[in-house]
């Protein structure tokens, strides 16, 4: 059936839709503004947010959300507001997720959940006064099919036991210096990028306590980058308590596109999920030799994770499902995303 048609009809969707507000309409709200207003079932995007005129105006002429605001806490208050939506910068979430809970609204935050541990700790603290409101981290890469499918597999233990986990973003070169003016407010590399993997290494080795971290790094293009003590390729290792290990690798300079790719091994096997950035079926062969085009940014590759992560948080809104993620892992990923971070900075071994 249409998207359209679940989306509006009464008679096929009975319960009153979740109505959201989203906060944050860049780089990637926008996207998810879209998916909410088009696409999500059971919801009505019905306030916006953001310091931007044009955003705005944009978010009312194209994407019909009724009210419009610069003003956070007007939007957050709202009596006709169920849950939030933050896409807004990482310095910002903790602060407004703890409005939002407060006001007793769900919530949905961007990764990383906040750039320091004491703000994850904080937002955790509000969250459990407010067990009855849904807080979820945007860790898309959970709600991927590869990589679900990867973790089944290996909790039926097709590959015997996990152990190390080699995982890495990289994202295609932009020669417009994008990068480095978003490094002044990402965090670094592996707090925006590699977060993502540090997620999926603790889920897929199963939670355990990071003990050790190592990083390096290197600035192969971006030069403007060393001001904001960062690189524009990064590598960390991550020793966790029972044996587990993990690899992490970000890079902001790939020629051909954006490449998240993890291999896990085990005892009994071992899995790839991305190999190769393909960006779908077509292979062509010719007296060039055999190639496939590639992905060229995160929005493709994971457009389909970014419904479905939507989908869960409505889902959980809504009482019809639980979430498979917690605060407290977003709290863990910024624990060692900090830590890899310190290393990279410093050169020495960070223990937790
Ligand atoms: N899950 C992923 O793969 C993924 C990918 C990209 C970005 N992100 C995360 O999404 C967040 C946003 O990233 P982006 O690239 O879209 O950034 P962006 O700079 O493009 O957009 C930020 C938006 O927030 C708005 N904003 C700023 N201050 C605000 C305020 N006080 N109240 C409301 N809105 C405000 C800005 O006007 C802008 O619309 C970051 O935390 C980033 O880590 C996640």
């Amino acid at each position: 059936m249409h998207e359209w048609i679940w989306k509006m009809s009464p008679i096929l969707c009975p319960t009153p839709p979740l109505r959201i507000g989203i906060a944050g309409l860049g780089r990637l709200g926008r996207r998810h503004a879209e998916n909410l207003a088009y696409r999500i079932r059971n919801t009505r995007l019905v306030w916006a947010c953001s310091p931007i005129a044009s955003e705005l105006d944009d978010a009312r002429s194209q994407l019909g959300i009724e009210h419009v605001t610069s003003d956070f806490d007007r939007m957050v208050h709202a009596p006709d507001v169920d849950a939030i939506v933050l896409v807004t910068p990482t310095a910002l979430h903790a602060q407004q997720t703890i409005a939002a809970l407060e006001a007793g609204k769900h919530v949905f935050v961007e990764k990383p959940l906040a750039l320091e541990v004491a703000d994850c700790e904080r937002v955790e603290a509000v969250a459990a006064q407010h067990p009855d409101r849904v807080a979820m981290v945007g860790f898309v890469r959970r709600f991927d099919a590869s990589y679900r499918r990867a973790y089944d597999h290996i909790r039926q233990g097709a590959i015997g036991q996990p152990f190390l986990v080699r995982s890495q973003t990289c994202d295609m070169n932009d020669p417009s210096g994008f990068f480095v003016r978003y490094a002044a407010q990402s965090g670094g590399i592996f707090m925006d990028c590699s977060v993502h993997d540090i997620d999926l290494a603790r889920w897929i080795l199963g939670n355990p306590r990071a003990l050790r971290a190592y990083a390096s790094g290197t600035i192969a293009i971006h030069t403007g980058l060393a001001a904001h003590a960062d690189v524009d390729n990064g590598l960390a290792i991550v020793d966790f308590e029972g044996g587990g290990r993990a690899v992490f690798y970000a890079s902001r300079t790939f020629a051909h596109g954006h490449e998240t790719q993890t291999e896990i091994m085990g005892s009994a096997g071992k899995l790839l999920i991305g190999h190769g950035a393909e960006r779908d079926r077509l292979v062509t062969s010719d007296c060039h030799g055999v190639r496939h085009a590639s992905t060229s940014d995160f929005f493709e590759r994971f457009s389909d994770a970014f419904l479905n992560e939507m989908d869960a948080f409505v889902s959980a809104c809504r009482g019809e499902s639980a979430l498979n993620l917690s605060l407290s892992d977003a709290t863990e990923a910024t624990r060692i995303g900090q830590a890899i971070t310190r290393s990279l900075r410093s050169g020495q071994v960070e223990i937790f």
